[in-house]
């Protein structure tokens, strides 16, 4: 791993600056009024200069996206880059760190594992001498197969993604990078991504879709990108009534909105468009003179305001995209992110954590030995290297390591009793093997790109042969442990005939030494699902004109309204293969009676296992039999509206306390085009998981 150069200078500028000649250096002033004072500066030429970009020029002398910079008025160059999940430089391979991606860390539905990645990301975007990250993700998951799921940090629900989006927002700014909430909005698949018309009625949007932008706009995010897609048949970027009406007049959005690259389609800064990119082809000078100067004059201080708010003019960055950012102590960050968000899916006869002692232990498939860590596209991220979960057993158990670039397998053994051998899985398992290990540990993987979506669930069909095979060999005390790592929800047709099961999703280049810890009990696993893990493909039955869409799929069209991933389990009563919420831990948690007073739900969480660990505490409201606003919805039966992490030594208890707020007991109300308080009895439920709730009671809303 390389060592970090050149990092950040925090050299406040602001003294230096003369207030007579340039009045919105003024510290006291808000940002929005330096901002104003700045543009009222401009010349009519310079103001139409930042509302477009100068493409991706020279590679190392610019960024992804890139508005030279106004030197007589002293504004930057303002450089965006992408991705969601770390610094991609495709110039300099591995100067930057590969974090867990967006969905990843969601697993953890921690707030504080989030702000520390959102930090980490933001240090080495302004480390590159970037001022604008590109991410994060936050498209709520509506189709399991969608390419991008592994971006987005709201998994398959909308307040999941409000209360974890705030955190990353205010620890990227807070690095005086701009953070910036993609794709506005509805792109939900990458099939005809470029074409597509998501046709989604208004209170699906609030109620579904907008909230993690709402949740980014809390935390005051100053950018955002309009998505490739159409919503209800007009083009994202150019669509009144989501960008104009919606985000920002009825979200109250003050920041700015960009254009996905080449995602515009008109001159449509009336429709709420403020900046195109990365080019010029309907925002440029000759087309922005047709303009009211009024409205030039307020995109300018939408672009502009945020660059105050989070310090650019007052410590201008100085640092080169040519810097290498990463560190041993990020790599170290990476890890602990990965550990905090791997979810034990399985545990039967408290198979795992293994014990790193007398262990003769079979580790299995190329993913042990040469990972996937990310999904593909302009979010992926090159490490330098990853270290293979191979050669981190060897070292958690004291073994030499393993060279596993040769095919067929290899062993090696140690002092204390323990011994490692690697089967890269192309052969069947040698007919001996459940007498001759303990343990067999196998890793498999896929992963998915933005662009396409993907086509199954499954892991293809070595891999899935693999696991078929490994999976039914049978021996009293031979252990089965499977790891996977995905870009969302998989099938696991042979879960039946494993004992433990670990995820951990898209998990970024620390992902060996993680994985090993949870594995041998050094971390006690926490994470929980953010999605729905099916029994079957399409197992909610999503006809063609819902998804992919239908005439050439230029038409998808949202009739399940509310009615995808748990909301759609519950109202058909299947029980999914791993539910929204689950995961294990290495520890157990009893959960005490609620109690309800006013909107406030409390219930003692108990450790009553062995070992320290954390649980997510998941606050569940329904309003069964009940209807709300003029069309008379239907109510799902539970919706996550609360959630917590607790971390317990043994025989330690909590009171977990978690408050409603009126916007969680409300509907969108598409006649007064506001939030209505749902009157009425609310189910409350508290549990560790969708489908495993341990408490229950009734709130009277009023
Ligand atoms: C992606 C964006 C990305 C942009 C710049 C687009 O294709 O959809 O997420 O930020 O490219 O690379």
């Amino acid at each position: 791993v390389a060592t970090v150069t050149n990092v950040s200078a925090n050299n406040n500028n602001n003294n230096n600056k003369n207030l007579a000649t340039d009045p919105w250096m003024n510290a006291q002033s808000s940002p929005e009024q330096r901002a104003r004072i700045l543009m009222s500066h401009m010349t009519s030429e310079e103001k139409r200069s930042m509302l477009y970009g100068t493409g991706d020029g020279e590679k190392h002398a610019n960024y992804v996206g890139n508005v030279p910079a106004i030197p007589r008025l002293n504004i930057p160059a303002l450089k965006y880059n992408d991705g969601p999940q770390g610094f991609r430089d495709n110039a300099m391979l591995g100067s930057t760190t590969a974090w867990p991606s967006g969905l990843t860390v969601a697993a953890s539905w921690d707030t504080e594992t989030m702000r520390t990645w959102g930090e980490a990301m933001g240090k080495e975007f302004f480390d590159k001498g970037a001022n604008v990250q590109l991410g994060p993700g936050v498209c709520v998951a509506r189709i399991p197969r969608n390419g991008r799921n592994f971006e987005y940090l709201s998994g398959e629900d909308p307040h999941l993604g409000y209360i974890l989006v705030q955190p990353v927002i205010n620890a990227i700014q807070g690095q005086q990078v701009v953070a910036n909430a993609k794709h506005y909005v509805n792109n939900n698949q990458e099939t005809n991504r470029h074409f597509v018309s998501e046709n989604v009625d208004e209170r699906t949007r609030f109620e579904m879709y907008y909230p993690p932008f709402k949740g980014a706009i809390e935390a005051g995010v100053g950018s955002m990108m309009c998505s490739y897609n159409k919503i209800n048949h007009i083009w994202s970027c150019e669509n009144n009534s989501t960008l104009m009406t919606d985000l920002k007049t009825r979200m109250g959005f003050k920041g700015y909105v960009m254009s996905d690259w080449g995602a515009t389609h008109s001159l449509s800064i009336e429709q709420g468009l403020d900046q195109e990119m990365p080019l010029n082809k309907s925002f440029n000078q000759e087309s922005l003179k047709t303009i009211p100067q009024y409205i030039i004059d307020d995109t300018v201080v939408r672009i502009l305001t945020p660059f105050f708010q989070v310090g650019t003019f007052d410590n201008p960055n100085p640092n080169e995209i040519s810097n290498n950012v990463t560190s041993v102590e990020h790599v170290e960050i990476a890890r602990e992110l990965s550990e905090n968000s791997t979810i034990l899916l399985k545990n039967d006869e408290e198979a795992l954590p293994l014990k790193a002692h007398n262990l003769k232990v079979a580790i299995v498939g190329t993913q042990a030995w040469n990972p996937i860590v990310h999904g593909g596209g302009s979010g992926e991220v090159v490490p330098a290297w990853v270290k293979p979960p191979l050669w981190s057993i060897c070292d958690i158990l004291g073994v030499e390591r393993i060279d596993g670039s040769t095919s067929g397998s290899s062993n090696c053994n140690a002092g204390n009793g323990n011994c490692v051998t690697y089967y890269d899985g192309t052969d069947s398992p040698p007919p001996s093997v459940s007498s001759e290990f303990d343990a067999a540990i196998l890793f498999i993987q896929t992963t998915s790109s933005e662009g396409s979506d993907r086509t199954n669930l499954t892991f293809g069909t070595s891999q899935e042969e693999m696991v078929t095979k490994w999976s039914a060999v049978e021996g009293k005390f031979f252990k089965k442990i499977l790891v996977m790592s995905t870009p969302g929800a998989v099938l696991t047709p042979w879960s039946d005939r494993l004992h433990g099961m670990l995820l951990n999703f898209m998990p970024g280049q620390a992902m060996g030494d993680a994985i090993t810890n949870v594995i041998f009990g050094e971390v006690n696993p926490s994470g929980k699902l953010p999605l729905t893990f099916p029994n079957k493909e399409n197992e909610q039955e999503m006809t063609e004109s819902q998804y992919p869409g239908l005439d050439n799929a230029g038409n998808a069209t949202y009739t399940e309204g509310f009615f995808f991933g748990y909301r759609w389990y519950d109202k058909h009563k299947v029980t999914p293969k791993y539910s929204f919420g689950h995961g294990l831990s290495y520890t157990t948690f009893s959960y005490g009676k609620l109690s309800i007073s006013g909107r406030t739900i409390s219930c003692d969480i108990t450790n009553t296992g062995e070992v320290y660990g954390s649980e997510v505490v998941q606050l569940y409201v329904g309003f069964s039999d009940q209807k709300f606003g003029s069309d008379q919805r239907e109510e799902p039966v539970k919706q996550l509206k609360g959630f917590e992490k607790y971390y317990l030594s043994p025989g330690e208890s909590i009171t977990a306390t978690l408050t409603l707020t009126d916007r969680d007991l409300s509907y969108w109300n598409v006649d007064s085009k506001s939030w209505s308080l749902k009157v009425g009895k609310a189910d409350i439920s508290v549990g560790s998981s969708s489908s495993d709730i341990r408490s229950n009671g009734v709130m009277n809303v009023q």
